[in-house]
């Protein structure tokens, strides 16, 4: 029996081939953790959580709901969108900081669950980056011939990792996932990928991380009594710099366009804070600018993608205009996708 995830796709001798996204997809849990929770677990209030991030509540997975559950939902949502079927998917990637497991690849849990054993596939590990470079990765197999569908999914648990005695961290982030059916634009018929980037800057795992847990300081009794396998951030340095580099990747993404062409830019839902401040600095309206960190906090790699189906939903991403989505997060990484829609 011939795997088809093994045949060999020769690269088409002719140009390169338009990319498009052909579906949509997002899950978000039912359970939402409201500020007023939040100010009786920690030393915190409403008021100081909507002024400093625009947060009012998140959602929070169920006892046992698993990051890949969360991603397959999503995933099916997209391939329905897209009019296509599992089976059709011939690569499946999933950016994800908070995978069912260190490894196996979450991507794998993911193509079983959905049915797409024919698939292959890996998990993207640039945080909050991560759905931006899954796009780029996906954009490069199909302009090159040698896939046809690539399926992008960005899926977050952070509710496993953040430490809800630490009002620094847990007031900011939450559980979803989102996902992208990538194809040729002659299939997509939508979506066109016009082109990205990404960058990153190692020595900075201090500002944002999970210390234990990884090799370099595996569990023991004193990795959990210390608290280390919780997310650790310094949120200053991350403000500093999120704001910075929306700034830079927004400005240098759309020079090449004349004002008219922008229809949204769908940013990485950091804090509302970051958002306005670049948004400003940019000169970019924020009716240009798609926000919906309010209901869902900060869900990393499933924050682009889930805003991203949100702004579609709400009619904002309109033919014919550009879609910059751009991401920045811990590593430190960063990164943007430009479409026309
Ligand atoms: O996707 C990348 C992931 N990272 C992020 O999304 C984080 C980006 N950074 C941020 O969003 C912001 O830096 C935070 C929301 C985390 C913090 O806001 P800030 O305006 O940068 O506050 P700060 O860290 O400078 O702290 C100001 C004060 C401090 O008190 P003192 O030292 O001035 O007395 C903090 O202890 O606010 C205090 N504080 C809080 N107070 C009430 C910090 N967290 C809280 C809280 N409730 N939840």
């Amino acid at each position: 029996m011939t795997d088809p995830s093994i045949t060999p796709r020769p690269r088409p001798a002719g140009a390169l081939r338009r990319v498009g996204i052909a579906g949509l997809g997002h899950y978000v849990p039912e359970r939402r953790l409201t500020n007023a929770e939040l100010e009786r677990a920690v030393d915190t209030s409403d008021e100081w959580i909507v002024q400093r991030t625009g947060i009012r509540e998140r959602r929070i997975a169920a006892p046992g709901e698993l990051a890949s559950e969360m991603g397959a939902r999503a995933a099916l949502e997209a391939l329905a969108d897209a009019g296509i079927g599992a089976g059709a998917v011939d690569l499946l990637l999933c950016a994800t900081v908070t995978g069912d497991y260190i490894f196996p690849a979450t991507a794998c849990e993911i193509a079983h669950r959905i049915g797409a054993p024919q698939a292959g596939g890996f998990d993207i590990g640039a945080a909050c980056s991560g759905f931006v470079v899954g796009a780029q990765t996906a954009a490069q197999f199909i302009a090159t011939g040698a896939y046809e569908t690539v399926l992008v999914v960005g899926v977050e648990k952070l509710s496993a990792i953040v430490d809800y005695m630490d009002r620094g961290t847990c007031v900011i982030f939450g559980d979803g996932a989102g996902a992208a059916v990538f194809t040729t634009l002659e299939r997509a018929g939508r979506g066109e990928y016009l082109g990205g980037s990404s960058g990153m800057r190692g020595g900075e795992a201090d500002a944002l991380s999970l210390p234990a847990g990884g090799t370099k300081s595996p569990a023991t009794f004193d990795t959990v009594e210390r608290r280390e396998h919780f997310v650790r951030m310094q949120g200053r340095q991350i403000y500093r710099f999120a704001v910075t580099t929306f700034v830079d990747l927004v400005e240098k993404a759309l020079a090449p366009y004349g004002d008219d062409e922008l229809g949204l830019v769908v940013p990485h839902q950091v804090n509302l804070r970051i958002i306005e401040s670049a948004a400003e600095q940019c000169g970019l309206p924020m009716d240009r600018v798609f926000v919906n960190i309010d209901r869902y906090g900060n869900t990393s790699a499933a924050s682009v993608p889930l805003a991203l189906y949100e702004a579609r939903a709400a009619g904002r991403l309109v033919p014919g205009k550009l879609v910059c989505c751009v991401a920045f997060g811990a590593g430190l990484t960063w990164g943007h996708v430009l479409l026309r829609w």
